[in-house]
This record gives structure tokens, C-alpha cells and sequence, in this order.
């Protein structure tokens, strides 16, 4: 029985390649898309989801949630990903309208599965996930577990020398979902900069049966074009997707951490603390970038 899954998302290029992976895996069942501030605004988000699943053709909801960090300013990474959000790749109009209430989608929605029945995956700030626990714990507390894309741990940063986007961009959130005690799996930089598409990749997806594949082949493609120098690009939040379909891939470990949430550098930056969490700390980069490449294609 493939396991329900709620997606959290900022698309976000990455997002939308890893949203497309999660669509076509046989393991899973996509039960919405929450979206949340992240890489570029709310409602750019929230159109992204809709284009997504429209270009895919699927019909699950789109949730509005966070429209900013818990208690600081935000900042886009409209550099990265475009003012589009989607390194300008044409992607159709939503299907249906975004719905609003994020965080009291995802509890009714883990109060009418059974008790554990329920995976989350989040491939952006944790606002949406930090405020769940906020306001309606019970239901945060059925969750089967949390697949997070964030943080780096012995990898430098992406935003300063050790501070990681998604982490950097709400570290007050960060730093509440990591205190949460919650079965978190966290999969930082140090394992998404192993994960890596080159030039050729995209041509066989650009090429590729599917729109999924060949829409996932121009957003990547548009992020080499966004983003400076190497042959490849790292494949960050489709890591989540591939964790939960394949975790033979990846080599875990468990480190006692907490979040920089001063008003410094490096704020979000990961560090030693008391917050025991699940790592992914390796992977098999050429299998996981296999497998994305056999989802894509509808294998
Ligand atoms: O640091 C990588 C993360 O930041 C990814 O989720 C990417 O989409 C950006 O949001
Ligand atoms: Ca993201």
C-alpha cells in the first residue's frame, strides 16, 4: 500500500523536480501540497504548486500557508530560482484555486488517517511544520515521520559559511521542530550536493515521454543558467523523495544538534546542541540521481 504524503514546499525549481518524483512513485500517495514563503513570495508559491500539479495532471489540493517567517524578516532566492519562481520555464495555469489554512489542512487531514499512517516532507522553511506543532500538537503527534530537506552540518552553508537556505530563512522554526522530538529524518547539503545533474541528464529528460520529465529537464537546465560555474547541478529536495523510496541509498546517523537563532551571520546555521536528530550524512549520488531519472521517465 503506498504510504499518504503531505508535501510542504517553496517552489522553487528543486521543489518542482522533486514534487514530479514524488507524483510518479509507486510508494507513495501525494495527499496535497501546503506551501509556504521561501524561495520567492506566498502567492508565487502557491501558483507554482498549482502549476505543477496541473502540468501533471493531478488533482490533489493546494493549501496556502505561511506568508513569512515565525519572528523575522524573510528573504527570497529569487537569484537561484527566477521571479517566477521556476527559472522562467512556461508551466500551464492551475487547475483549481488554493485553498487557505495550511496548518489546520494538515491536522484534519492526520486526524481522518489513522494514528501513524501519515508522512510529511519538507522541502522548504519550516514555518507551516513549526506552527503545527504550535497550534495543534495532538495532531503533529500522528504523524509517521518528517522527511526535512535542511540544514548543513560539516558542508558549508548556501546563504553563509554555515547556514543552509531553508534553515536560514525561519531559524525560529528550525530550531522548534528540532526541539519537537518528532521521528525527523533530516537530509542537509551534506548529502543534496552529492545528488547531481549534468548536461546530458537533462538532454535524455528534455527528450524524455513524459512532460513531467521533460519540464523537470528545462527547470534544471534553467538552474545552471541561474546558478555559476561546474558542470552540475545539486539536486536538493528531490533528496526527500528519494530518501523515502529508496533510504538503502543513504547512510544515516544520529547527532545531538541545535539552530543559531541570534540575529548573526550565521543565523540558522546548524550546531552542536541537545536535540537528537536522525541525519542523513551519506548517499549513493549516481544510484539516487538513477532513480530520480527513472521516476522522471515514468520507469
Ligand atoms: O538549500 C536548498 C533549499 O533551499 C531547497 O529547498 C531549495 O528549494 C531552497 O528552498
Ligand atoms: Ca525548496
Amino acid at each position: 500500500m503506498p504510504t499518504p504524503v503531505i508535501i510542504d514546499t517553496d517552489p522553487g525549481i528543486d521543489d518542482a523536480v522533486a514534487i514530479f518524483c514524488a507524483l510518479a512513485a509507486p510508494s507513495l500517495r501525494v495527499l496535497g501540497l501546503t506551501t509556504v514563503a521561501g524561495n520567492i513570495g506566498l502567492e508565487t508559491t502557491t501558483a507554482n504548486a498549482g502549476r505543477i500539479l496541473s502540468l501533471a495532471g493531478v488533482d490533489v489540493p493546494v493549501i496556502r500557508g505561511a506568508a513569512g517567517p515565525l519572528a523575522r524578516a524573510g528573504f527570497a532566492a529569487t537569484d537561484v530560482h527566477g521571479n517566477d519562481g521556476l527559472g522562467g520555464v512556461a508551466m500551464p495555469d492551475p487547475v483549481a484555486a488554493p485553498r487557505d489554512g495550511a496548518v489546520d489542512w494538515m491536522a484534519d487531514t492526520l486526524t481522518s488517517h489513522p494514528e501513524g499512517a501519515v508522512d510529511l516532507f519538507t522541502l522548504g522553511p519550516l514555518t507551516n511544520l513549526a506552527g503545527l506543532l504550535e497550534r495543534r500538537p495532538e495532531a503533529a503527534r500522528r504523524l509517521r515521520r518528517v522527511i526535512a530537506m535542511g540544514g548543513a552540518v560539516d558542508e558549508r552553508g548556501n546563504v553563509s559559511p554555515r547556514a543552509e537556505f531553508n534553515f536560514a530563512a525561519d531559524p525560529e522554526a528550525a530550531e522548534r521542530v528540532l526541539a519537537a522530538g518528532l521521528p525527523l529524518t533530516l537530509i542537509p547539503l551534506d548529502v543534496t550536493r552529492r545528488v547531481r545533474a549534468r548536461p546530458a541528464d537533462t538532454a535524455a529528460l528534455r527528450a524524455g515521454p513524459r512532460p513531467e520529465a521533460r519540464a523537470a529537464g528545462a527547470l534544471i537546465d534553467a538552474y545552471f543558467l541561474t546558478t555559476r560555474g561546474g558542470d552540475s547541478r545539486p539536486l536538493h529536495d528531490p533528496c526527500v523523495v528519494l530518501l523515502a523510496e529508496a533510504p538503502q541509498l543513504f547512510r544515516c546517523e544520529t547527532r545531538l544538534l541545535d539552530v543559531d537563532t541570534s540575529d548573526g551571520p550565521d543565523a540558522g546555521a546548524l550546531g552542536p546542541g541537545p536535540h537528537q536528530v536522525t541525519v542523513a550524512m551519506g548517499v549513493d549520488g549516481a544510484a539516487a540521481l538513477d532513480l530520480l531519472m527513472r521516476r522522471l521517465m515514468g520507469q
